[in-house]
């Protein structure tokens, strides 16, 4: 059975002290609360990283994450992090090809394949985000954009790497604007993923495969997301820096 994973993105947001208190809040609510087998991911800045890897040593429930990683090993690249400083911060997922990354920073299909393959050789579980622009949908290219994506991205990787992979579907339409995709229009395109990934590597590893949606997701629409066959859980934004919101969101797979 594939895991469900409902994994917060914390973005450009909080800063050292703030990030601790509502890392903080967020597991004492995930211990007192949460019953069911689900698992949670903060993906926090960078200086978070080691001190909330800190405080979830040992917690089966709850893991930590950075948003990007460079693709090379070291080197000559001021302000960069590498896969490896990360892995040594105790964090264990590395957010790649989120949207904003692909618009704001230039990142490719191509540069995006390097990075997963360096965060994998340094042991992180890369959450690997596709999805489509307005544009790109309402032109009706949204499949074969996805499907480019995975292709370029992912394909390459051999089964037994891909099976380190957490899937995010995150349409750019609805990111941050209040949009959810409807739970039928995510859920059309979550069983499109799993048909390629079982194209590409057998229907065991598609069926094994966690893929999340991501895009405006709240308390009150991530029950009816998740309760798709084929939605495993959520990449959450805004919704992720109030751990109410947060962890009622963790709470729909209770
Ligand atoms: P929002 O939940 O704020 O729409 O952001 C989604 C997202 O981009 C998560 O990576």
């Amino acid at each position: 059975m594939r895991k469900k994973i409902v994994a917060g993105n914390w973005k450009m947001n909080m800063d050292y002290e703030e990030g601790l208190s509502l890392f903080s809040e967020v597991v004492n609510m995930v211990h007192d609360e949460v019953t069911g087998k689900q698992h949670v991911v903060v993906c926090s800045p960078f200086i978070h990283l080691h001190s909330l890897a800190q405080l979830a040593k040992g917690n089966a429930r709850v893991s930590v994450g950075a948003q990007n990683a460079h693709q090379a090993e070291s080197g000559a690249f001021t302000g960069e992090i590498s896969a490896k400083m990360i892995r040594s911060t105790g964090a264990e997922y590395v957010i790649l090809g989120h949207s904003e990354r692909r618009q704001y920073f230039g990142e490719t299909n191509e540069l995006l394949a390097k990075k997963v393959d360096t965060a994998l050789q340094n042991s992180l579980n890369p959450i690997f985000c596709i999805g489509e622009t307005l544009h790109e949908r309402e032109a009706n290219r949204h499949f074969t954009i996805i499907e480019t994506q995975l292709a370029e991205g992912l394909f390459h990787l051999d089964a037994e790497h891909f099976g380190q992979i957490v899937i995010a579907y995150e349409p750019v339409w609805a990111i941050g604007t209040g949009v959810t995709a409807t739970s039928a229009q995510a859920q059309e395109i979550h069983i499109f993923i799993r048909k390629q990934i079982a194209g590409q590597y057998g229907q065991e590893v598609a069926d094994n495969t966690t893929i999340l949606y991501g895009g405006s997701c709240n308390p009150k629409n991530a029950g009816d997301l998740f309760a798709q066959a084929d939605i495993d859980g959520g990449l959450i934004g805004g919704a992720s820096l109030k751990s109410r919101d947060f962890v009622d969101i963790v709470k729909t797979f209770n």
